[in-house]
């Protein structure tokens, strides 16, 4: 029996569909990743997940159980890391644990001693009686985690923690998602950063437009686009016309530019080079430089939206 299971799920908002009929079933011991760009719906189906927002028609199961408006129980077994930092700026690192953990029913020894094990966790410890106002985007997200994790929840859901944080406080999330999952946790992780993802997760669902378009391991979601390979060339003053001309040779499956670099999926990598890089010298687009790729989960969700994922 998989420990979540999420049937038929969708989320209306007037006439704009945030999730669109979503089937997902998340397996106990998971890192399981949900990916996709701004805007595909991840957050909205985290909110229905933690019962936060109702869906419009469909259902979630976890561990066995429907979840609804009379079955709240499950909660005491979620720890969610939202989107937007949800800590009290006027109160100490410790107050704000405290506060958390006497909701999730925590008092007297074992209260202290969660809250002192989850500052040393994520590494605040010696920061216990400063508030937040004095804290850095990346420690008040780590604080956050603590505040979400003091109660030794099963299932831990963390939507986007990394965005918009400083590199050090990153590598300490990324660990410490890895270290709660060895010591027992499922742990769902939402992410538009694609490399994350790949490092992190042993299952992956990829989300766009409120529909799930893939889902499997890395492995499996490479599989599915194992003769695309991507053409990335680096180059000056690529022109509309270049790229419409890419665009219109067959076997190209997608293109895209940004930044001097031009992308290429195609299946046909080898034989269409020739014809590549005459559209370019013949548009007088200057080539710095030229790699041939493996398929990775870029080019997967390129493949499959003829988009590039990015902030
Ligand atoms: N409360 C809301 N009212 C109206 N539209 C919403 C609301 N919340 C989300 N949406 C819309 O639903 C879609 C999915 O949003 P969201 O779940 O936040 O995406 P993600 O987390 O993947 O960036 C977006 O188009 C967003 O504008
Ligand atoms: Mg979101």
């Amino acid at each position: 029996m998989p420990l979540i299971e999420i049937k038929d799920l969708i989320k209306r908002y007037d006439r704009n569909i945030a999730v669109d009929n979503i089937n997902l079933k998340i397996q106990e011991g998971e890192i399981f990743g949900l990916l996709g760009p701004n805007g595909a719906g991840k957050s909205t189906t985290i909110n229905m997940l933690c019962g936060l927002i109702n869906p419009t028609s469909g259902e979630i199961i976890i561990d066995g159980l429907k979840i609804s408006k009379k079955n709240t129980e499950y909660k005491r077994n979620l720890g969610l890391v939202p989107q937007q930092i949800a800590i009290y700026e006027s109160l100490s690192a410790e107050e704000n644990i405290q506060f958390f953990g006497k909701l999730a029913g925590l008092k007297g020894t074992l209260l202290k001693e969660r809250i002192t094990e989850s500052l040393e966790f994520v590494g605040l410890l010696d920061k216990r009686k400063s508030v937040p106002k004095s804290f850095s985007g990346g420690m008040k997200r780590r604080l956050n985690i603590a505040c979400a994790i003091m109660h030794h929840p099963k299932i831990i859901i963390m939507d986007e923690p990394t965005v918009g944080i400083d590199p050090q406080s990153r590598n300490h999330i990324l660990q410490a998602i890895k270290k709660l999952n060895s010591l027992g946790s499922t742990i769902i992780y939402t992410s538009h950063y694609m490399e994350e993802i790949q490092a992190l997760c042993s299952r992956i669902a990829i989300m766009d437009h409120g529909k799930l378009i893939a889902e499997g391991t890395t492995t499996e979601l490479k599989n599915q686009v194992s003769s695309d390979k991507k053409i990335k060339i680096n180059v000056r003053d690529v022109n509309y016309n270049s790229i419409e001309e890419i665009k219109a040779i067959s076997g190209v499956t997608a293109v895209d530019y940004s930044g001097n670099s031009l992308e290429i999926i195609t299946k046909l990598a080898q034989s269409l080079l020739q014809d590549i890089l005459f559209i370019l010298s013949k548009n007088q687009n200057t080539i710095i430089g030229l790699e041939l790729l493996e398929p990775n989960l870029e080019t997967v969700f390129l493949t499959l939206t003829g988009r590039k994922l990015r902030d």
